[in-house]
C-alpha cells in the first residue's frame, strides 16, 4: 500500500510465487522478507542471481536477523531495513535506490555506445585493439602528460597525434607538427627553438621556433627517432625545465607546450644500441600509444576501404571480389597503401564497380583465396566451384613458377606426374603454346 504511488506493486507469499510473479515481468526493485514459508529470501537472491535479474533488492529483517541480513548483502543485495520501520524512511529508501539504478542504466547505455562506435576524431575502426586506441586516446587527452604514438609507417600515429590535441583542452590553441626525418640536422635546432639575426651565416632575420609557436597548444615531433644526439641534449633540457635560448640568443624563453611525439622505430631498441639517449626515452614515453599494424585487425579492412571509396568517390562501389582481396592483404603499407589501393581502384575501374582486377595486382592476388572465400559466403559461388578455383589458382601458379615442367611442379606438390597430368586435364589447365624457356 505504502508503495503504490512509486509503481506497480506485486506481492508474492514465498520463493516459489516471487519466481512466478518475476517470470511475467522483470521487476525494477525488489522488496525481501528473509524469513518465509518454505525456502527462504536467501534462496531467491541465489535464484535472481542465476536468471540475471538485476534489480536491486532491500531485504526487511528483524533486529535479532541482523546477521542475516549482512549475509543477504554479501550474496548482492542492495540494502537492508530493520523491521519494525519507519514507512517514511522506507519509502525514501525505495526511491533512492530507484534513482541509482536509472543512473546507473544511463551510465551503461553510454557505455554501449562508446564500444559500439565504429569511428573517434577520424580514425576508423571497429576491431578490439582500434577501440581501446579510441578509449585511450579521449582519456589521455585530457591530461597534460608527453604522449609517444609508435606504430609502423602508415598506422595513423599522425591522425592519434592531432585527435590528442582536438580533445585536449588545448583544442582551441595551435597544433604545430615538425617532421624531425625531414629537416638537415644543422638546422633543426633553429628550427625549433628559432635563432636570433645573425646567430649564424644565412641567418639573416630572427625566427621563431616550433616551440614558440606551439605556444598554448600542442607541439608534434613526429620522427622524433631521426634526432641527432646533439639535438636529443636540447629537448631533454627543455623537456625537463621548460625553458630554452633562441640560437644565438641568451635570453631565456618559457613556453606552456604539450608535447607529443611519433616514431616508427622501436625506441627501446634504439636505446640499448645507444642511438637514443635514455633519460630522453622515459620524458617522451610516459604514456606510450602503440598502434597496431593493419594485418593485425583486418576487421577493420573492410570499413576502412568502404569509408575511402565513400570519401574519394561516393558513386562508386567494391564488389564482394575486390572486398575479399582487400581483406586477404597482408598490408606492409597499413593503412596508408589501403587508402593508395582505393584511389588506383576508383581511378581504374569502368563503370561504378571496383573489381579485384581493378585493384593493385600485388592486392588482387595475395587476396585470391579470401575473395573465392567471400564470394562463397555471399553465395555468388557453390562449394565445388569454390575449391575447384582454388585448386586451379594454386596449380597455375605452382606450374608458372617450374616454367611448366611438369615433374619439377608434381615433386613441388607431392603429387605424382600422372596425378597432377589429370587434374590438369580436368581443370582445364594447358601449358602456353610456347613455354618461357629458363632464365628468361
Ligand atoms: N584509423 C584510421 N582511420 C582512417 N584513416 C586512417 C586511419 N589510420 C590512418 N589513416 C589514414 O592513413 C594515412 C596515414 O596515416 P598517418 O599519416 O597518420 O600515418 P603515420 O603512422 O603517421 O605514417 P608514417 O609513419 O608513414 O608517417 C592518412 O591519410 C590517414 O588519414
Ligand atoms: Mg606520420
Amino acid at each position: 500500500m505504502l508503495l503504490k504511488s512509486e509503481g506497480d506493486v506485486s506481492i508474492a507469499g514465498d520463493v516459489e510465487a516471487a519466481l512466478r510473479e518475476i517470470s511475467l515481468a522483470t521487476p525494477d526493485l525488489v522488496l525481501l522478507d528473509l524469513v518465509m514459508p518454505g525456502r527462504s529470501g536467501l534462496d531467491l537472491l541465489a535464484e535472481l542471481a542465476e536468471r540475471g535479474v538485476r534489480a536491486p533488492v532491500i531485504v526487511l529483517t528483524a533486529t535479532n536477523t541482523v546477521n542475516a541480513a549482512v549475509e543477504a548483502m554479501k550474496r548482492g543485495a542492495a540494502d537492508f531495513v530493520t523491521k519494525p520501520f519507519e514507512l517514511e524512511a522506507l519509502r525514501i529508501k525505495v526511491r533512492d535506490r530507484l534513482e541509482k539504478r536509472d543512473l546507473l542504466e544511463e551510465v551503461e547505455r553510454l557505455r554501449d555506445e562508446v564500444e559500439d562506435r565504429q569511428q573517434f576524431a577520424g580514425m576508423i575502426g571497429r576491431s578490439d585493439s582500434m577501440r581501446t586506441i579510441f578509449r585511450t586516446v579521449e582519456r589521455i587527452a585530457k591530461a597534460e602528460a608527453t604522449v609517444l604514438v609508435t606504430g609502423e609507417s602508415g598506422t595513423g600515429k599522425e591522425l592519434v597525434a592531432r585527435a590528442i590535441h582536438d580533445h585536449s583542452p588545448r583544442a582551441d590553441g595551435p597544433f604545430v607538427a615538425v617532421n624531425c626525418g625531414a629537416i638537415p640536422r644543422e638546422l633543426i635546432e633553429s628550427e625549433l627553438f628559432g635563432h636570433e639575426k645573425g646567430a649564424f651565416t644565412g641567418a639573416t632575420d630572427r625566427r621563431t621556433g616550433r616551440f614558440e609557436t606551439a605556444d598554448g597548444g600542442t607541439l608534434f615531433l613526429d620522427e622524433i627517432g631521426e634526432l641527432d644526439a646533439a639535438t636529443q641534449v636540447k629537448l631533454l633540457r627543455v623537456l625537463q625545465e621548460r625553458t630554452f635560448e633562441r640560437v644565438g640568443a641568451s635570453r631565456s624563453i618559457s613556453v606552456d607546450v604539450r608535447i607529443v611525439t611519433a616514431t616508427n622505430r622501436d625506441l627501446v631498441e634504439e636505446v640499448a644500441n645507444g642511438n637514443f639517449r635514455e633519460d630522453l626515452y622515459y620524458r617522451v614515453a610516459v604514456v606510450p600509444v602503440a598502434l597496431p599494424p593493419l594485418r593485425e585487425r583486418r576487421e577493420d579492412v573492410r570499413l576502412l576501404a568502404q569509408s575511402f571509396v565513400s570519401r574519394i568517390g561516393p558513386s562508386k562501389q567494391l564488389t564482394p571480389a575486390a572486398l575479399g582481396s582487400l581483406e586477404g592483404y597482408s598490408w606492409p603499407g597499413n593503412v596508408r597503401e589501403l587508402e593508395n589501393a582505393i584511389e588506383y581502384g576508383i581511378a581504374l575501374c569502368e563503370g561504378n564497380t571496383i573489381d579485384q582486377a581493378d585493384l593493385p595486382i600485388s592486392i588482387g592476388r595475395s587476396g585470391q583465396a579470401e575473395a573465392l572465400r567471400e564470394q562463397w559466403r555471399q553465395g555468388e559461388r557453390s562449394f565445388e566451384e569454390t575449391v575447384t578455383r582454388f585448386e586451379t589458382d594454386i596449380l597455375r601458379e605452382s606450374l608458372e613458377s617450374h616454367r611448366w615442367n611438369q615433374t619439377q611442379t608434381a615433386s613441388a606438390l607431392g603429387l605424382t606426374r600422372r596425378v597432377l597430368k589429370l587434374k590438369m586435364d580436368k581443370l582445364d589447365i594447358e601449358a602456353p603454346e610456347s613455354p618461357p624457356k629458363s632464365g628468361s
